[in-house]
């Protein structure tokens, strides 16, 4: 009897796990739903989380993850075959800049070709950099017109940083203080500071210190752009009284040790007022080791690498076609092979801890604002597009890292350290359900004609990358399939990033029982920072 009942259910079962397969809408026959919201069934492929990947189904309603398992039914979803392929959560771009004015003009890539170019290459949320430049505006006017462009352009979520470049508003030196406490509240919980690009963005130390130390007692994470500026300042002179003025001028009046010293300084000052710190782009293997030392040192710091970093190398920048070599300026600048290595090498061994893009694109004629002078050259390369392919190639098909630290550096890490994971960064229940299909057995070929961003030309033109992004689903949406694009404008909503994540977890504690923290001193009396900031 138990056998004849066994045997009833499971051809029950099949039955309708076949009616399913038929039922099922199959992705080519009706494109017109593409785009919206349904339920779908991605089957047969290895979902990737960080921690493991296994073989499994995903069904996804309503926006979210509804179920991960083997033979899911639901009838009426629509099927997508993941046979042979990584089931993998969408990329993270931690790093772009879109409609940014800077260096005189404004960055071709706005929150719609950006988005669009990211979901495109894998991409399912990105963070922009709210900063108040060009224009008379406070960090919080700033938060508030990115906001309004993201929730009006973007394809996918996005959330934002916001940059501070100074501490003193027209006289009023709390008045940033008081933003800096009204963008967190309002979901931002990373504070960016240029070290460079003296006389727009470049902050002084003196801010720094104060800043850092703010931002610690928002629960904020204070990011920077790690060069000496004044350095750099200099160097520029030099070069150009010596008439240099060629786009090989900007990677001299920027070495390493420039970039080096930054990093250094800025994780000695963040560590005085125990505040945690993101480097953004580190692009040399010199200010790879000031972040190695102070990781072993204890210090609360993370390194970003940027796919531009370990994908390219500075002989790009020496192109003796000028339109050429101008696209690959960027700050800090691309650097030498060994560089690259290194940094590959540094994500292997965790020193670099996650990748984004810096993806911010000028093009020819924009570039061409520094044909008589490489200070002028907007600084910028692509990269959001091709982040997932390029770094699966360079990363996984190379042996380096595996699927899973392949999605942890490209996804998970960035979710965990801006306090939005569960919510994205994992293929769980629950979860966004933004989830990329990615093929491991099949090359993406790169082509400047047919990419989805706003500039006429591509960094990675004819190159090809093991790894291709066939499926791309954004909140439940199909937005990419098969080579083609389904976005509507403005689906993508701000996330909410919330204050006192990952690097803050026991910094109260580990403050307290410290010997050799700056004010604690472990007498028995809890130090720290006081509300405005002062030490
Ligand atoms: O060259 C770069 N990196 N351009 C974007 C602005 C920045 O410094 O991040
Ligand atoms: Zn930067
Ligand atoms: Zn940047």
């Amino acid at each position: 009897m138990q056998v004849f009942l066994t045997l009833l259910i499971s051809i029950f079962i099949t039955l309708i796990y076949a009616n399913t397969a038929e039922s099922g809408v199959n992705p080519d026959d009706v494109k017109i739903t593409f785009g919206k919201q349904e339920d779908i069934l991605i089957r047969g492929g290895v979902v990737v989380n960080a921690d493991m990947q296994f073989k499994s189904d995903v069904l996804i309603k309503n926006g979210k993850i509804a179920q991960v398992g083997l033979n899911i039914l639901s009838p009426g979803a629509r099927i997508l075959n993941a046979t042979g392929m990584y089931v993998m959560p969408g990329g993270i771009d931690p790093h772009v800049h879109f409609e940014l004015p800077f260096m005189g003009t404004v960055s071709k890539d706005d929150f719609l070709s950006g988005t669009q170019a990211a979901v495109a290459g894998g991409t399912t949320f990105v963070m922009d950099f709210a900063i108040p430049l060009g224009r008379e505006i406070s960090p919080l006017e700033a938060f508030e017109q990115y906001k309004k462009l993201g929730e009006a352009k973007s394809v996918c979520d996005f959330g934002l940083h916001v940059a501070i470049t100074k501490l003193n508003q027209d006289g009023d030196r709390e008045k940033i203080v008081r933003d800096m406490a009204e963008v967190v509240k309002r979901g931002v919980n990373s504070f960016k500071f240029f070290m460079a690009y003296k006389g727009t963005l470049q902050i002084e130390d003196h801010d720094l210190i104060r800043a850092f130390a703010l931002a610690r007692e928002l629960g904020a994470i204070s990011m920077v752009h790690a060069e000496n500026g004044d350095l750099v300042q200099e160097g520029q002179r030099k070069l150009l009284r010596q008439g240099i003025h060629g786009p090989e001028g900007h990677s001299f009046s920027r070495p390493p040790e420039v970039e080096a010293e930054a990093v250094h300084r800025a994780s000695v000052i963040a560590n005085q007022v125990g505040a945690p710190l993101y480097v953004v782009h580190v692009m040399s293997q010199a200010a790879m080791e000031e972040i190695a030392r102070a990781k072993a040192k204890g210090y609360r710091i993370v390194g970003e690498a940027i796919a531009a970093g370990l994908t390219l190398n500075e002989t790009a920048v020496f192109d003796r076609d000028w339109n050429r070599a101008a696209r690959y300026v960027m700050s800090p600048p691309i650097r030498s092979i060994d560089d690259q290595h290194a940094l590959v090498n540094g994500l292997k061994t965790r020193t670099l801890d996650l990748v984004g893009t810096d993806h911010c694109t000028f093009d020819t004629e924009q570039k061409r604002l520094g044909v008589d002078d490489f200070t002028k050259i907007p600084n910028g390369v692509n990269g959001i597009e091709e982040r997932m392919t390029a770094l699966f190639d360079r990363l996984v098909h190379t042996g380096k890292l595996t699927p899973s630290d392949y999605v942890r550096v490209t996804s998970t890490e960035a979710a965990q350290i801006f306090n939005i994971y569960p919510q994205k960064g994992v293929i769980a229940v629950g979860s966004d359900a933004d989830v990329i299909l990615l093929d491991p057995s099949k090359k993406k070929v790169v082509y400047h004609t047919e990419h989805h961003i706003n500039i006429d030309y591509n960094v990675y033109d004819h190159w090809s990358f093991w790894g291709s992004v066939e499926t791309t689903i954004s909140n439940g949406r199909i937005v990419w399939n098969n080579g083609t694009l389904y976005t509507e404008q403005g689906t993508g909503r701000f996330v909410p990033t919330p204050a006192f994540g990952k690097m803050f977890h026991g910094l109260e504690s580990e403050t307290f029982h410290s010997s050799d923290y700056f004010a604690g001193h472990s007498n028995g009396k809890k130090k720290g920072v006081n509300r405005n900031g002062s030490y």
